[in-house]
Parts: structure tokens; C-alpha cells; sequence
């Protein structure tokens, strides 16, 4: 199989789980306590773990375009951390006491940060992470327009959706280049299986714990 062949199969796998992962998140009504600026606090981490992974990721990268797509999204990732900051502050929230690292990384980082190879990063990082936080992205930003929020769907669909795309093309551009033996497919193919697996069951805890089940990605 081709790199170019390998990732149409690879996308109809992992479209069909965002699917039904988005699908999940906009039928569950979050809990009546979390609010919007709750959720956009949760997306911190999401933002800074994604910035801090590319940066971690771009250090040891050996090839010259992944590099500097790295590059491009821990610096795109940080900004969109600076402007969900911004926004709360904006909105009146306090955010002395805030710190999304307090309580470690999560999962998701941790199993990101373990991939050692180009082709399980752009799978599982690039591609696959970033497409998730798209598709999370739009269930938020439907959410806040059917709370009248205008302002942060805004936000989401003006700045921060589309540089999310942008990193997840980045990883379907790139891959078939670097994906192009059947060892390094599997590999490939086994990262983005287990990034999907580990948001399915991170999905799950949010909704069960915390009713967070909108939240965005980053
Ligand atoms: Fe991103
Ligand atoms: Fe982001």
C-alpha cells in the first residue's frame, strides 16, 4: 500500500470514531453547574498539553518539514491558550489560582509523549489528536450559539477552529510521505487507534465525573 492509500483507510477509521465521538458529546447535556467559562477553563490544558507535546516532539524530529510543522502548532496551540485566558479575564474571571498543570497531565499527554517515531506522532498527535479537538470544537461552538454565547463561538469559529484544521491537515499532509512501509503503517495505525480508544474512555470519565461532555478540545 501507498502512503497516499494507507491514510485514505487510515481516515475512514478515524473519521467514523470522531463521528461517533461527536455524536456522544452533542447528545449529553452537561451538567447544570458547568458552565461555558468552565469548560473554556478545562480547555486550557488542552491548549498548553498540545503547545508543550509539538515543542517536545519538534526537538527530536530529525526531518525538517515535521519540524517546523511542530513548530508552527505549539506556537498556534499557545496562542489559542493566551486567548481563551484573555476571554475569561474579559468575562470577569478571576485566574490567580489557576493552574491547568496543577493536578499533572493527563493520559492523553502522557501516551503522546511515549510515541518516538515520526509516523506514530503525525497519526496519533497531529492528524488524530487535532481532529478530535475539531470535532469537539464544533460541538462547543454549537453549544454556546444555542446558549446565546455568541461572542466565544466566535472566538472558536473565527480563530481557534481553523487553526486547529490546519494542524490536523498538517498530519494527513505529512504522513504519506513518512508512512511508507507496512511496519511503519501499523505503527501509525496503532497510534491513532489508541489516541481514539483513550479519548473514547476519557469522554466517558468527563461525562460520568464531571458533566463536561462539550467541553473543547484544543
Ligand atoms: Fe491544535
Ligand atoms: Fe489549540
Amino acid at each position: 500500500m501507498t502512503g497516499e492509500e494507507f491514510c485514505q483507510e487510515l481516515e475512514k477509521t478515524v473519521y467514523e470514531s470522531l463521528e461517533r465521538i461527536a455524536g456522544a458529546s452533542a447528545a449529553n447535556e452537561p451538567a447544570s453547574d458547568v458552565t461555558i467559562a468552565a469548560m473554556l477553563v478545562g480547555a486550557l490544558k488542552n491548549e498548553i498539553e498540545a503547545s508543550e507535546e509539538a515543542a517536545l516532539w519538534m526537538i527530536t524530529a530529525p526531518e525538517l518539514d515535521v519540524k517546523v510543522a511542530l513548530a508552527c502548532q505549539c506556537g498556534d496551540d499557545a496562542r489559542h491558550y493566551r486567548l481563551i485566558e484573555d476571554w475569561l479575564r474579559r468575562m470577569g474571571h478571576d485566574l490567580s489560582t489557576v493552574d491547568p498543570l496543577a493536578d499533572g497531565y493527563t493520559p492523553m499527554f502522557k501516551f503522546l509523549e511515549s510515541l518516538e517515531t515520526t509516523v506514530e506522532r503525525l497519526a496519533a498527535g497531529q492528524f488524530t489528536r487535532e481532529g478530535l479537538a475539531k470535532a469537539r470544537n464544533q460541538v462547543f461552538i454549537e453549544y454556546c450559539k444555542a446558549k446565546g454565547d455568541m461572542e466565544t463561538a466566535k472566538l472558536y469559529e473565527d480563530t481557534i477552529q481553523p487553526d486547529e484544521n490546519y494542524h490536523h491537515e498538517l498530519g494527513r499532509r505529512l504522513l504519506p510521505k513518512y508512512a511508507d512501509t507496512p511496519e511503519k503503517q501499523e505503527l501509525a495505525r496503532q497510534a491513532a487507534v489508541k489516541t481514539l480508544n483513550l479519548a473514547e474512555e476519557l469522554q466517558e470519565i468527563a461525562h460520568l465525573r464531571r458533566g463536561m461532555s462539550k467541553a473543547p478540545g484544543c
